[in-house]
């Protein structure tokens, strides 16, 4: 990777938000304040041994509203590097990554009058929580219902934050806590998991204005996504209305389509200000491609999940054997994903944003 592409940051606090996850507020340490939009992420890149290890991470806090930044992670049962960053950053730390990335954006060039439902489940917050403030400062006339569901009251993250939201903005926003411990006391929470029937209800309820404007934001686990966006569309809602951040990177992906590509493919690459002629390998990704010619581009999960390798095809036909990530309408516009993308014309033209 050039080093000029990579980020450093000083830890500059961190809160423990619960028994198991905490946030870390970050000083960019060139002073510089860092361009990013409401609901991307960071990828850390984290030294283990003689490796660097990337681990994504969604920022919390709010471009224009929020002067710092910061991170939030939860500790996952046996992950490595969860457990490892909470166990090991202190204040003052620096750490790295790479530039903001992430398309769990809202749509602009709306009606500013409209219905947003932002679903999440445990750290699929994060995301959200930065989603929740932009929408409350920049549309005031909109609608906002959170369903946020977690096993019980202690795992709940920015609990005291959304309680304080929910006060201020009590009009246009409300906060569903759906709890799954029967045990469950807050007021006002609903005791169970959201499943077809209550989230099909909990929208009817919701619903203030025209559905066809309505927008749903959805992050958590990857089987609570599948359940909601079904319900969605059984409901009548259209797909271009849904947008999901994945977090889960599945080590076999259960849509996994390779795509039988016996030939070599040339292809010219303009990244960082520099073009490179190129070919894939037969079964090669571009990326892989790309990576074994020692151009460092930019990337997280490698696996069509989080959009950190998104590029932009100008010519030539290529196929995506995994994509979470980009509609319809992306690709029609030309994004390719190039961790999972492979090349089936001689004369493709990858761009990056940045080329
Ligand atoms: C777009 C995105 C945003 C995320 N935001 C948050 C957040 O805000 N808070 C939070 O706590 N977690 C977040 N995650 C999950 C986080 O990146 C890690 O997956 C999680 O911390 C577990 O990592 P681990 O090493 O502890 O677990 P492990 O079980 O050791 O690893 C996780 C699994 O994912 C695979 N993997 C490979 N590369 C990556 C990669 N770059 N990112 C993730 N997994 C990878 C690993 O091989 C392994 O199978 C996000 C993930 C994505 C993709
Ligand atoms: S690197 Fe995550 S989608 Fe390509």
């Amino acid at each position: 990777m050039n080093n000029n592409d990579v980020l450093h940051f000083c830890i500059d606090e961190i809160k423990r938000e619960t028994n198991t996850a905490a946030t870390f507020f970050l000083k960019n340490v060139n002073g510089k304040a860092l361009e990013y939009k409401a609901g991307q992420f960071l990828t850390l890149l984290v030294k283990q041994g003689d490796k660097i290890v990337r681990r994504s991470y969604s920022i919390c806090t709010t471009p224009g509203i929020e002067q710092n930044i910061a991170i939030t992670i939860k500790r996952k049962i046996n992950g490595s590097i969860s457990r490892y960053l909470l166990d090991h950053l202190h204040k003052g730390d620096i750490i790295s990554s790479l530039a903001p990335a992430g398309r769990f954006l809202l749509t602009t060039g709306f009606s500013k009058q409209r219905d947003i439902f932002l679903l999440a489940a445990g750290s699929g917050i994060t995301p959200v929580f930065s989603l929740l403030k932009k929408i409350l400062t920049e549309e005031p006339l909109s609608h906002v219902t959170l369903l946020y569901s977690n096993s019980n009251e202690e795992s709940i993250i920015y609990k005291n934050s959304l309680d304080k939201l929910s006060h201020e903005h009590a009009k246009e926003f409300q906060c569903i806590h759906i709890i799954s411990d029967p045990g469950n006391k807050i007021p006002g929470a609903i005791t169970g998991h959201l499943n077809n029937q209550l989230l099909g209800e909990l929208i009817f309820s919701g619903l203030q204005f025209d559905p066809g404007k309505a927008v749903f934001m959805l992050c958590g686990p990857t089987a609570y996504m599948r359940m909601a966006q079904l319900t969605l569309l059984f409901m009548g809602f259209t797909i271009s209305q849904i947008r999901k951040e994945n977090f889960v990177v599945p080590e076999e992906h259960p849509g996994l389509y390779l795509p039988l590509v016996n030939n070599t493919h040339p292809f010219t690459l303009h990244y960082n200000r520099q073009i490179y002629k190129l070919e894939t390998q037969p079964q090669q990704t571009i990326l892989d491609a790309a990576l074994q010619q020692h151009i460092q581009l930019p990337y997280s999960c490698k696996g069509g999940v989080c959009g950190t390798c998104t590029a932009n095809c100008r010519q030539g036909k290529i196929v995506m054997s995994y994509n979470e990530v980009l509609t319809d309408d992306d690709i029609k516009s030309g994004l390719i994903l190039t961790c999972t993308g492979y090349i089936l014309s001689p004369d493709a033209e990858i761009t990056f944003n940045k080329s």
